[in-house]
């Protein structure tokens, strides 16, 4: 057999996001998000970013000549509708409309995200953003607006970004990650849930030539030991951090087993008679399914007297990031088997097969990558070089596992690297980068914002000229 390259039409695209990326945060009559109030306390503020939304032609050019055929970015909604439920602003419509028609012109397919942690700040001090339903019918209108503007021209979209990590990260809800919130954290999601199946329910009359889903970060779950009680520890991970969103995505329905939980530690969320009804709608259901996926996670057992505690992130790299720990069902623990990045991230490409194949098996709907990729720290040369091999190793290493993942029968249509250029690291500011693009700048200095190439815009535009030949 000859080596195998990815599928005709395949997209090949690089991933952004509007509140790590734009900046202009208070321009042209932008309202702030709640991720423009929280991410600040460690390094930079959203205000200025990468400055794409001043820079904006000049990235395109340069998706143009990175050899994109497609690109993910979100729309923020405080841009579109600046008080969350009123009137929506022209100069936020023109901003995302050009950049559409310039991708377009480009040859570059938008890949749109409709929502990516940035809540109208106006909604959490209205009524607490997520967690009351009116939020259901505000999402709507939101995505009435989005569809109607640009439905015409737009045909991959994503609905709501990483859900579950907004449940295991508390500062993107403004959540405090107390266990005492535990219950309100069900009921949040339940409502994004219902916002979920009634945003593809409109995309599906609105556009019928749209393809609609979610975008989740997941990872595949390992037992750290063949003792059983570890693998129940991995199977019941798996369940309460993957399938319990992707069963309510795809099912419409509540995994038995998390049911059980929450009726024993009184934590159902409050539903109404129509709920089962919306989320099982046919016209509910995902054309496809987003994935992000930066690693794998491996657990143990957790005895039920072991304390509770959400995730934290390293947000200095020296410090030390703690796994989740849910009493009585699993915690997580390092791999030994793998080697981690400088924020103690676990590198490991062979997971991205193992998830790929578990979904697939589940849902059997097809897949989009969309992020996978590694930040670091890194210094321009004198020449304005940026020598990433680590990135390119990297890269390169999971798009061989996408590429036997799909020889082996799933259905992946396209590849969306975090980030096309660098950005606002949600976690660790300009410290950590992930672009193709290096932006000159730093945490504390806006220098001259200038874009200057890696080695790795290089090696990826090979990998897209040869539709993944050259791996
Ligand atoms: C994903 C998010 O969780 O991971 C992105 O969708 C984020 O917004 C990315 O930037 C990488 O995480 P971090 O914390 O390193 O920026």
């Amino acid at each position: 057999m000859g080596k195998q390259t990815f599928p005709d039409g395949f997209l090949w695209g690089g991933a952004t996001s509007a509140y790590q990326f734009e900046g202009a945060r208070d321009e042209d009559g932008k309202s702030r998000s709640i991720v423009d109030n929280s991410i600040n306390a460690h390094y930079t503020d959203t205000s200025i970013t990468s400055d794409h939304y001043h820079h904006w032609r000049e990235d395109v050019a340069l998706m143009k000549e990175l050899g994109l055929n497609s690109y993910r970015f979100s729309i923020a909604w405080p841009r579109i509708i600046p008080s969350g439920n009123g009137a929506t602003n022209p100069k936020g419509i023109k901003f995302y409309s050009d950049l559409i028609d310039a991708l377009l012109a480009a040859g570059i397919e938008p890949v749109v995200t409709i929502y990516h942690f940035d809540l109208p700040q106006t909604l959490q001090d209205q009524y607490g953003g997520w967690r009351s339903r009116q939020i259901i019918a505000d999402f709507d209108h939101y995505c009435y607006v989005l569809y109607k503007n640009f439905g015409d021209r737009v045909k991959y979209w994503l609905t709501i970004n990483e859900q579950s990590n907004m449940f295991a990260l508390p500062y993107l809800l403004n959540l405090s990650g107390d266990e005492s919130e535990e219950r309100v954290k069900f009921q949040m999601n339940h409502h994004m849930m219902l916002a979920n199946a009634q945003a593809i329910i409109r995309a599906h009359e609105m556009m019928p030539h749209a393809i609609i889903g979610p975008a989740i970060g997941l990872s595949p779950y390992y037992a750290l030991t063949a003792d059983p009680q570890d693998v129940i520890a991995a199977h019941n991970a798996t369940v309460f951090r993957n399938d319990f969103f992707t069963d309510l995505y795809f099912k419409g329905t509540y995994h038995p087993e998390v049911m059980n939980y929450l009726v024993a530690d009184d934590l159902v969320p409050d539903m109404e008679p129509n709920d089962a009804a919306l989320l099982m709608n046919p016209a509910a259901k995902p054309d496809y399914l987003g994935i992000n996926y930066y690693e794998s996670k491996t657990v143990r057992a957790a005895p039920r007297d072991t304390a509770y505690h959400s995730p934290a992130m390293s947000v200095t790299g020296e410090d030390v990031r703690v796994g989740e720990t849910r009493p009585g069902l699993y915690q997580e623990v390092a791999n030994s088997h793998l080697p981690t990045n400088e924020w103690h991230w676990e590198i490991d490409p062979a997971g991205l097969r193992i998830l790929l194949h578990q979904i697939y098996d589940r849902y059997g709907v097809p897949l989009i990558i969309t992020e996978n990729g590694i930040g670091g720290v890194e210094q321009l040369t004198s020449d304005h070089q940026i020598h990433d091999d680590y990135r390119i190793d990297f890269l390169d290493k999971h798009l061989v596992e996408l590429r036997q993942a799909i020889a082996e029968g799933v259905d992946v249509i396209g590849y969306e690297p975090w980030s096309f250029m660098d950005l606002l690291s949600t976690t660790n500011g300009f410290r950590k980068r992930y672009g193709f693009v290096y932006v000159n700048r730093t945490d504390e200095d806006l220098l001259d914002l200038n874009r200057y190439k890696k080695d790795s815009f290089y090696w990826y535009q090979k990998v897209i000229e040869t539709n993944g030949m050259s791996l």
